[in-house]
């Protein structure tokens, strides 16, 4: 399926090749083959959700781009681009999703909202979100590579419901971050309510 896939032009002037070409400049081969598995898991789900599989192409390919920059670069970036001081009390595993997507758009070209949004929000989820969102946020979390308690329960659920395993995956994430007394973002938070709290 992955490599049958050529990109329409609609949302960016790269083809699949060139877009992958500049996303392993960013980052180790280890994680570039994570990325690719996100893309092979993310249009594994676009086909079984009637998702448009080029974007969710480019969205996976481009979910990591900033996970390897400097910290120094992020707070940056977090200075003097607009973004909210608040930033400055996470690190990278907050900020790589937001400013990934900034990135993207200034350094890739990519201005897609929807695209934009699913880097934005594939760590922390959000109350809203679209399919892609969605797709993104759970590809991230169950691709082949992925190994830990409940991945295979967290596979199924993908495959009953979107919304389902959306809410899987934002349960153990946010009991995992309690375990280890890790700092919630609050965005976090936001999506356990929306999306595990029973309403
Ligand atoms: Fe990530
Ligand atoms: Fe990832």
């Amino acid at each position: 399926m992955t490599t049958e896939l050529v990109y329409s032009k609609q949302y960016t002037d790269l083809t699949r090749e060139d877009l992958m070409q500049k996303v392993s400049e960013q980052m180790s081969d280890k994680r570039f083959q994570h990325v690719l598995r996100v893309e092979k898991k993310a249009l594994e789900l676009a086909n079984n959700y009637q998702i448009d599989k080029e974007k969710a192409s480019i969205a996976a390919l481009t979910h990591d781009y900033a996970k390897e920059r400097p910290d120094e670069e992020m707070i940056d970036i977090i200075q003097n681009e607009g973004f909210s001081s608040e930033l400055l009390e996470y690190g990278n595993a907050i900020w790589h999703g937001i400013l990934g997507a900034y990135l993207v758009k200034t350094e890739l070209g990519i201005t897609d909202q929807e695209i934009l949004d699913a880097i934005t929000l594939h760590t922390t989820g959000a109350k809203e979100m679209s399919d892609l969102a969605k797709v993104i946020y759970v590809a991230d979390y169950i691709e082949d590579g992925r190994d830990f308690p409940g991945v295979v329960e967290a596979r199924e659920s993908a495959e009953r419901s979107l919304d389902e395993a959306v809410s899987y995956e934002t349960y153990h994430t946010l009991t995992y971050l309690l375990k280890s007394k890790k700092k919630i973002y609050p965005k976090t938070l936001e999506t356990y309510n929306y999306w595990v709290v029973s309403h």
